[in-house]
């Protein structure tokens, strides 16, 4: 990860919201994302020979995206913690304990969740996840091994912790795996380009960027066979089976945002649009019929596109305030 992280021109608040009902508290921390990836911003990259453990203590709010060692220690009460970490698109995210000192009878808690909460809103969203939403949440003082290990299921996961004793406290070593078929990402930058791939599978994937952006779409190809095309001759993709839809929206969950613009047959050559969200989402809905294929990139808008775009009621959706 090599970054030069501009300066987001917008307010992104962002509260992190465990269910109700799913756990026994509320977590309201709120951060820009600015703040964000600025924490992300402060970790170097290093180029470090295979044995060596990269330590250091994890904040009580804080963004990782090296593997290392990170030890929290209290030094006062700490209620409402969250850490978010992050990989490249095609990684995941392992988290073991290492050794765990904190009073579960007592209302401390550490739990893992599979993905990012953001503003009360979850990626991947519930109708992409793998999983159901119950499994994604995993409780240290429910399962109580410090022998194991999560797995998250996409290149984001986060913990949230709360810790009542000062001196009380854990150690978590996180690893960055593989993941041969990447389908939900959030981008670590705002700008880069990505191939998304659904092999004949029936599944959804988003690939989601915290930023206003143009994202230009290099090549799309919906369908393996030439005889078969999945181009309609109707508007709109109602009733397509496979298509990209670009979204655009100002939270994570992407159930929740707005069609921006829907693509439901194959083309190459480029499309571009300008987004002006703080979050843009390249989605493909997949049948499972077809091989399908989206290879796009995309850039940071400046100030004086986001102007212009505020400007054009067409495309205003996401500054009505
Ligand atoms: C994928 O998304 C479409 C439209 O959003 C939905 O109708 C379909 O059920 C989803 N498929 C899966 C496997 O979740």
């Amino acid at each position: 990860m090599s970054v030069t992280f501009r300066v987001p021109l917008y307010f992104f608040l962002l509260s992190l919201s465990a269910l109700k009902g799913q756990t026994r508290y509320l977590e309201e921390n709120e951060i820009t994302p600015e703040g964000l990836f600025s924490l992300l911003n402060s970790e170097l990259k290093r180029e470090l020979s295979e044995d060596f453990i990269y330590r250091r203590p994890l904040r009580c709010l804080d963004m990782l995206a090296t593997d290392g060692q990170f030890t929290f220690a209290a030094d006062r009460p700490q209620l409402n913690c969250a850490a978010f970490f992050i990989g490249e698109p095609n990684e995941m995210i392992s988290i073991a304990y290492d050794n765990v000192n904190i009073d579960c009878d007592g209302g401390d808690f550490i739990k893992v969740f599979d993905g990012w909460v953001m503003k009360g809103e979850k990626f991947p969203s519930s109708q992409d996840h793998p999983l159901p939403l119950y499994e994604r949440y995993i409780d240290f003082c429910e399962t109580g091994s410090v022998r194991r290990v999560v797995r998250s299921s996409q290149n984001v996961a986060m913990i949230f912790f709360r810790i009542h004793n000062a001196e009380s406290g854990f150690s978590i070593t996180v690893k960055k795996l593989l993941n041969p078929f990447p389908c939900n990402i959030i981008s670590q930058t705002p700008e880069g380009s990505f191939t998304m791939v659904i092999p004949q599978q029936h599944k959804n994937c988003s690939f989601s960027i915290i930023y206003p952006v143009e994202i230009q779409i290099a090549e799309l190809s919906l369908g393996h066979f030439n005889d078969f095309p999945v181009k309609r001759v109707v508007p709109g993709c109602a009733g397509a089976g496979d298509f990209v839809e670009l979204l655009g929206g100002n939270g994570v969950d992407t159930s929740k945002m707005f069609p921006v613009a829907d693509l439901c047959y194959s083309f190459s050559g480029p499309a571009q649009m300008k987004i002006g969200c703080e979050n843009t989402v390249v989605r493909m809905v997949s049948s499972g019929k077809f091989v399908n294929r989206v290879t796009f990139q995309y850039r940071l808008l400046d100030r004086s596109e986001l102007q212009k775009i505020k400007g054009n009621n067409v495309e205003d959706f996401c500054f009505t305030e």
